[in-house]
């Protein structure tokens, strides 16, 4: 047998070089202390280590592919038919099989600048052309996106990295009158909004106008078990489901779900957290001369016009956040809500 002296070499598709890596939050020290990646600051449901520690007993079998009895479960609660649900390995999955399926080879997407990096990432992947329009007063400037003649337009809803919230009356006249062909509102902070007429778009997407992203990260506490559902048409879902693998949601975060929505007692209490220690976070930023931009979901966007400054400032007091820099919003900060103990190290930093 012959060795081959040189090593095979085949270079990625060209239209890959121009992605940027996705660069993850970090965590702080302490759990208080971290405040990068929006994650929920009571943690999970007590259900939910109960449920996964009976379910790693089956760790030697598949998982049930389309997550069937969560699928029920989210059908009866959002009034949809189970055929109109998918459950995905985090939303972020979704998103990815939304590209391949509707934006592979020459399609067009529309999103807001800046975007949830997934969007972005996406579109890159599958060699799709993506428009990004300026927001307008830290939202999506739905008006300049209507007249974008795409295949996809995603609209994040409370927005990430800004926090702010569109009504559902606005989203319903985008649904109408935008030129895209499908309408995907991401909703991962959607549970932690307090302005009445930010409301869900699941009436949409019962429709079929509309396709609606959720995630078990957030409010539920999930995000380490990775994951996500959309709500659409059941023609979409019935593409997708042929395109994805068939295991990418595991058994433990099956199990991990329905134990967490079995739990609405904790979804209240995290929310209620939320809606207390936002106000409570915006006051104490504010006091110290920063100004925030009002915020709808369980983080808020600090403006920081020396970013470094401010982040060297907190991680002095062991506190880390999302430099804006990295999010497309240069001059500002992220934070997410905090825990008791967590707000008082952000008091500490400011003081
Ligand atoms: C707007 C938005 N969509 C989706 C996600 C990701 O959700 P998942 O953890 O379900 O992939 C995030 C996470 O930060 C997000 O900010």
């Amino acid at each position: 047998m012959t060795v081959r002296a040189e090593q095979r070499v085949i270079e990625p598709r060209p239209w890959l070089d121009s992605i940027r890596p996705y660069h993850p939050g970090q965590h702080a020290a302490s759990d208080d202390g971290s405040l990068a990646s929006n994650e929920s600051p009571l943690g999970a449901s007590p259900h939910v280590a109960r449920a996964v520690a009976k379910a790693a007993s089956g760790a030697h079998h598949y998982p049930d592919p389309l997550a069937g009895e969560l699928c029920e479960e989210l059908a009866r609660l959002h009034g949809v038919a189970p055929e109109q649900i998918l459950i995905g390995n985090g939303s972020d999955e979704l998103i990815f099989l939304l590209a391949w399926a509707y934006l592979a080879h020459g399609g067009h997407a529309v999103c807001a600048d800046p975007a949830y990096r997934m969007d972005e990432i996406s579109s890159q992947v599958v060699d799709a052309r993506l428009t990004k329009v300026p927001l307008r007063d830290w939202t999506h400037d739905l008006d300049a996106m209507t007249a974008a003649e795409a295949d996809i337009a995603y609209v994040v809803n409370p927005h990430n990295p800004t926090g702010t919230a569109l009504g559902l009356p606005a989203i319903e006249c985008f649904a109408a009158d935008s030129k895209a062909r499908l309408l995907v509102v991401d909703e991962a902070y959607i549970d932690f909004t307090d302005d009445p007429d930010a409301t869900t778009a699941i009436p949409l997407a019962r429709e079929g106008r509309a396709v609606v992203l959720r995630t078990f990260s957030k409010i539920h506490g999930l995000a380490g078990l990775r994951v996500g559902y959309l709500v659409a048409d059941r023609r979409i879902v019935a593409t997708l489901r042929k395109i994805r693998a068939p295991f990418s949601v595991g058994a433990l975060a099956q199990a991990a779900a329905l134990a967490a929505l079995g739990d609405p007692g904790h979804r209240q209490a995290v929310r209620r957290h939320t809606l207390q220690y936002r106000r409570a976070l915006t006051e104490l930023v504010t006091r110290a001369g920063y100004h925030v931009i009002p915020s709808q979901a369980n983080f808020v966007l600090v403006q920081a016009p020396d970013e470094d400054a401010l982040i060297t400032r907190l991680a002095a007091h062991g506190i880390s956040v999302r430099p804006g820099s990295a999010l497309g919003l240069p001059g500002t900060v992220r934070m997410s809500v905090p825990t008791a103990k967590g707000l008082h190290l952000v008091e500490q930093a400011l003081a």
